[in-house]
Order: structure tokens, then C-alpha cells, then sequence
């Protein structure tokens, strides 16, 4: 098999892993920046040049695109597609992902339990809208935070209003939440391949924060999770069209509930904390499927 992993660095740990899975396995592979690659665009003519020569030949493509970079690189992906390579994780399920509004939408419409959430666009809404919530605590999230930045947790209403009427006058686009105070300021990264959570690590926030991210000071540990939560990290996936994802969720009271699920979600968390080998089944699910789909 011939494989590309689209990576702006071939020393990031998840790319490296990748690729020495991928050899381990007698794969030739090749990592591509995707803001180096160009594309001619034209009915019959899809081709795409890398520093001066052709990309071709490629069976799969396994992107890595980070958050700065996902309008550019999803259309380099998106033209591997419309050259016939095969991805886990197609250009529209990332698209899907990277937006927590379009997300949360798809994932409630197939039953699949989330924090109540909210959003609306109009500052004469605001108190309607929070109403719909139910009382404080409110989580208040941007839509295009990550790693912890840009979601705060208010304990009254006049401080959900005040961040909310904030946020708007910066333009930013936002959602909010009931706050899930059982959670205990943990979540669970369920790491899911195909249709089975191959690790899953639970981060627990550092005290005082109830943001559990890494970069925030949380902490990670191996995991066992429920049947029910690998059945609710599958279907997410799945709801989003992704071969591959992160999907984070909190323990409730009613169950396990989705937070976000991440479409490029990094390996060395959860290889270092689980001991598995991670790269090794992303490698061995792609691999699997480019011969399905050749057969
Ligand atoms: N509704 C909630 N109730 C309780 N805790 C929450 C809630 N939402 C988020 N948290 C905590 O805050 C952390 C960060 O939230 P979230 O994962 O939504 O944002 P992010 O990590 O910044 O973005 P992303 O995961 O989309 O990259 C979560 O891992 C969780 O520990
Ligand atoms: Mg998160």
C-alpha cells in the first residue's frame, strides 16, 4: 500500500508513529505538508504537485490537519479524494467536526446524549435564551476553542449574560451549556478506530480548574470504558463520518455525554498512558479498508 499522511511536521510525534507503524508493516508511506501541496482543478484533470513534482499513486491518505490550517488542507484532502485515494477520515467529516454547533447538531439528532446546549445570534435573546438552559452554573465555549482556551464556567446568571453579551460584541461565535458538576472535572478521551475504542484515557482537571485538558494541568490514566461508552464513542464517530477520532465524554448522572469529538486527535497522550499501539491499528484499519474497497 501506498500511503500519504498529510502533517506540517514529519518529527510531531503522532506523525512519526504513524509512519514507523506504517514501514513495520512494509507500507511505503510518505508524509506531505499540506500547505505545500498545489492543485490543478478542471472536469477529467484533477492533479495535485508537491515542490515541483506530480502527486500520484497514492492508496490512502491519512490526514493531520491541525485547527489553523483546516480550510486549506481539507481541500488538498478533498482533492485525494476526487483522485480516488482512499481516507479514514473524509474532508466533510472533518469539516463537520471542527464546527461545535454543526456537531452538537448531528450527534442530538441521532440520539446521542450531549450537555444541553444553547445558542443564538441576537442580544435581545439572551435572557430567552439562557432560560432554556435551566439555573447556573452555565459553561460558556467558543466555538473554535481548544485545548481548555475559551471555555469558562459562570456561576450565576448575571455573569452568563455579561460573558455572553461579551463574547458578541467581539464577533466571536459561541455555545453554552449546563454545567455537568458530577463530571468531577474529568472526562474521557475514548480513542476510536473503525468501530472500536482501541484506548481510553481519563483526564482528571488539576485542583481547583474543572477543565480536564492537558494543557490546563489535568492529568491523564489509563481507562476501561463502560460498554455504553464505547457503543456512544463509536456512534459519534460514526454520526460524523470519521474512521478515526478522539471522542471526549463526561460521566452523568443520565449516562455518558459527548463534549466534543476530535477529527485529529494526537497519540502521544494516550499511547503513553494506555501502552497501546494506537498507530499500529489506525494503520492496520486503513489498510483493511483500501482492500475492501478494492475488492
Ligand atoms: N458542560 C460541561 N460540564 C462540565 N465540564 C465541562 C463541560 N464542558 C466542558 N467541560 C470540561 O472542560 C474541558 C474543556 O471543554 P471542551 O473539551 O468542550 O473544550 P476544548 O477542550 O477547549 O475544545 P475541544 O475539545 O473542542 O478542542 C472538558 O474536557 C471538561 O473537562
Ligand atoms: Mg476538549
Amino acid at each position: 500500500m501506498k500511503l500519504a499522511i498529510l502533517s506540517r511536521n514529519a518529527s510531531l510525534y503522532s506523525t512519526r508513529r504513524l509512519v514507523e507503524a506504517a514501514r513495520a508493516r512494509g507500507h511505503s508511506v510518505r508524509v506531505l505538508d499540506p500547505l505545500r501541496c498545489y492543485m490543478r482543478i478542471a472536469p477529467g484533470g484533477f492533479a495535485m504537485r508537491y515542490k515541483g513534482r506530480p502527486v500520484a499513486g497514492y492508496d490512502v491518505v491519512i490526514p493531520r490537519i491541525g485547527a489553523s490550517i483546516t480550510r486549506y488542507a481539507t481541500a488538498v484532502l478533498r482533492q485525494f479524494e476526487l483522485m480516488g485515494c482512499y481516507t479514514p477520515n473524509p474532508s466533510d467529516a472533518i469539516l463537520r467536526a471542527r464546527d461545535k454547533l454543526r456537531s452538537h447538531q448531528l450527534l442530538a439528532a441521532q440520539g446521542i446524549g450531549l450537555p444541553t446546549t444553547v445558542f443564538g445570534d441576537n442580544p435581545d435573546d439572551t435572557a430567552d435564551l439562557l432560560s432554556l438552559l435551566g439555573p447556573p452554573p452555565h459553561v460558556v465555549k467558543l466555538n473554535e476553542g481548544t485545548q481548555g482556551a475559551g471555555v469558562m464556567l459562570t456561576e450565576k446568571a448575571s455573569a452568563s449574560r455579561a460573558v455572553v453579551e461579551t463574547l458578541r460584541g467581539l464577533y466571536a461565535s459561541f455555545l453554552v451549556q449546563e454545567f455537568v458538576a458530577e463530571a468531577g472535572g474529568a472526562d474521557l478521551r475514548c480513542f476510536v478506530v473503525g468501530d472500536r475504542v482501541v484506548a481510553a484515557m481519563r483526564r482528571q482537571a488539576a485542583e481547583g480548574e474543572f477543565r480536564s485538558n492537558l494543557h490546563r494541568g489535568g492529568e491523564g490514566f489509563a481507562a476501561e470504558a463502560s460498554a455504553e461508552e464505547q457503543a456512544v464513542a463509536v456512534r459519534s464517530a460514526q454520526a460524523l463520518g470519521l474512521g478515526v477520532a478522539g471522542v471526549d465524554l463526561i460521566r452523568s448522572a443520565r449516562g455518558p455525554l459527548v463534549l466534543e469529538v476530535n477529527s485529529t486527535p494526537g497519540l502521544e497522550g494516550v499511547e503513553g498512558v494506555c501502552g497501546v499501539d494506537v498507530a499500529g491499528a489506525i494503520i492496520d484499519h486503513v489498510s483493511f479498508h483500501k482492500n475492501y474497497i478494492n475488492q
